[in-house]
C-alpha cells in the first residue's frame, strides 16, 4: 500500500475517547466505508496483504458484526465464499460455541455446526485486533468445527494490546498498526 493511500485510509478512522467505557480509544472504521475511495483502498490493500497466498484458503469467515462489514467483500475478490461467525443467540441449532473476552467485557460467538467441510481452511477477517479474545474464539469455533484456521486478516492491530501474541503462529495481516 502506498504512503498516500494509507495517508488517506488513516484519515478515515474516527478515533472516539472514553468510548464504550471510561479509558478506551474507540477505532470507528466505518468512515472509510462510506468513501468510495477509501472502500477502495481498504478492499484492495487487504486483498494484496493476505496472510496465506489465496490458493491456500478455501472460506473467509467474518466476525459479527464489523467483520461482516468486510469479510464477504474480501471472499467474493478472492473467488471464495463466505461464512457468519454470529454473536450468540442468532443462529438456530445445532451450533457451536465459544467464549471470549475482549478489551471491554466477554462475549460468546456461535457457527452452525456443519458449516465447514472436515479440512476447509478459513481465513479469518475482521476490522481490528484488540487483545486477539474474540479472534482466538474463531479459531476454536473453526478448528472445533473440524476446519483449520488459514490466518487472519485485521484492518487495524492495536499496539501494546498483544493481540499478536494471543494468535500464537496462526499467519496474520493488518492493514494499520493503531497507537
Ligand atoms: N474492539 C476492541 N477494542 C476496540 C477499540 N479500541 N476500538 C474499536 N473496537 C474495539
Amino acid at each position: 500500500v502506498g504512503e498516500s493511500d494509507a495517508n488517506y485510509l488513516i484519515s478515515l478512522i474516527r478515533t472516539i475517547p472514553d468510548f464504550p467505557k471510561q479509558g478506551i480509544l474507540f477505532r470507528d472504521f466505518i468512515p472509510a466505508l462510506s468513501d468510495s475511495r477509501g472502500l477502495g483502498i481498504l478492499l484492495d490493500a487487504m486483498e494484496k496483504t493476505l496472510p496465506v497466498p489465496v490458493d491456500q484458503f478455501d472460506l473467509v469467515a467474518g466476525l459479527e458484526a464489523r467483520g461482516f462489514l468486510i469479510g464477504p467483500q474480501l471472499a467474493a475478490k478472492t473467488g471464495k465464499g463466505f461464512l457468519a461467525i454470529r454473536k450468540e443467540g442468532k443462529l438456530p441449532p445445532e451450533t457451536l460455541s465459544q467464549e471470549y473476552s475482549l478489551e471491554y467485557g466477554n462475549a460468546r460467538i456461535e457457527i452452525e455446526k456443519s458449516c465447514i467441510q472436515p479440512g476447509q481452511r478459513v481465513l479469518v477477517v475482521d476490522d481490528l485486533i484488540a487483545t486477539g479474545g474474540s479472534a482466538q474464539a474463531a479459531a476454536r469455533l473453526i478448528e472445533q468445527a473440524g476446519g483449520q484456521v488459514a490466518g487472519f486478516s485485521f484492518v487495524m492491530e492495536l499496539n501494546g494490546l498483544k493481540g499478536r501474541e494471543a494468535l500464537g503462529s496462526y499467519p496474520a495481516s493488518s492493514l494499520l498498526n493503531m497507537p
